[in-house]
């Protein structure tokens, strides 16, 4: 015998397409965040929990509740949470970190000192879960050990979502997250849980500051105090070229003069931005703003 499904309270799986585009152009307006024509089944993929979730019939109803009604702040933070892709790991691309740990690191910190200043800012702009910021302060530490006594160093780390935000302060992770960390790193700056699962030490944690950030909200980011290094990795790969443009000048202005720029190996200022100057080392390409 075959059960006949009740779907009179199921929501309609399918996209109109009507309320893709709206939807679409509702996220693009929001966070910056592209979603090309072909990739509708996203949308309705990521979509579908929260439309059971508001017991709305259809993706038309639910882009009517984001848009018009009261209750819509806390749904607009539901929506970054399940649009936004948040893959990363601890000690991502080591050819990257290579350059900090070479040199770049040491001389920033003589450049802050010839300034006169003893402090140090590292911004993480689309940190995901945590691993990106706690990596750089890990690799702070390892570097600079005790030469860091003295130093007021804020690694500041901000995302579009705060469900990883959460997430990032715990800062508990399954091994798989630290698949390509140095044995003697998990070691040092890691505590061993049950279940395989590894917690990120204090030492690591203090050097972190989380903050919800939205990389498409240009006044917001002016208030962002001056540093010397950003990371913006894997995250421009989601916008297009208007919103990568605006993005990339933002971090200009953010920068101190000295300053480095590291976006994803994947990723390229080409056609988006001649205002820093590319430096090549083995494996990856850093962007300094010169002085
Ligand atoms: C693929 S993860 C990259 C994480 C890390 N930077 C790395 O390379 O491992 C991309 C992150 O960018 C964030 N993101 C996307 N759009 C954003 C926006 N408009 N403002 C801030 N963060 C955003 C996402 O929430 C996601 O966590």
């Amino acid at each position: 015998m075959v059960a006949l499904l009740d779907t009179s309270s199921s929501p309609q799986m399918t996209i109109s397409d009507d309320a893709f585009s709206k939807l679409r152009d509702f996220v693009y307006e929001k966070s910056g965040i592209y979603i090309a024509e072909n990739r509708k089944y996203l949308l309705e993929n990521r979509l579908i929990n929260r439309l059971k979730a508001l017991g709305l019939k259809n993706y038309g109803e639910y882009y009517e509740f984001l848009r018009y009604d009261s209750g819509s702040y806390s749904e607009i933070k539901a929506l970054y949470s399940v649009i936004t892709t948040n893959e990363t790991s601890f000690y991502r691309n080591p050819p990257q970190l290579k350059v900090l740990e070479n040199g770049l690191l040491t001389a920033l910190l003589d450049m802050q000192k010839r300034r006169g200043q003893r402090s140090l800012h590292i911004w993480s702009a689309g940190c995901s879960t945590g691993e990106e910021p706690y990596t750089l302060a890990m690799i702070l530490l390892e570097t600079l050990g005790p030469r860091l006594g003295g130093w007021k160093v804020i690694i500041s780390a901000g995302d579009l979502s705060e469900t990883v935000l959460e997430s990032a302060r715990q800062g508990e992770y399954a091994s798989y997250a630290l698949r390509t960390t140095p044995d003697h790193i998990k070691e040092k700056y890691f505590d061993e849980l049950d279940g395989g699962r590894y917690r990120v030490k204090d030492v690591v944690k203090r050097l972190v500051t989380f903050a919800p950030m939205n990389l498409k909200d240009k006044a917001r980011l002016r208030s962002i105090r001056q540093s010397q290094l950003i990371f913006c990795r894997n995250v421009l790969i989601y916008f297009d070229q208007p919103m990568k443009k605006q993005v990339i000048s933002t971090f200009y202005d953010c920068l101190c003069p000295g300053g480095y720029l590291f976006i994803g190996h994947s990723e390229s200022l080409h056609n988006i931005s001649r205002a820093f100057t590319p430096q090549y080392h083995p494996g990856a390409i850093v962007y300094k703003k010169e002085e």
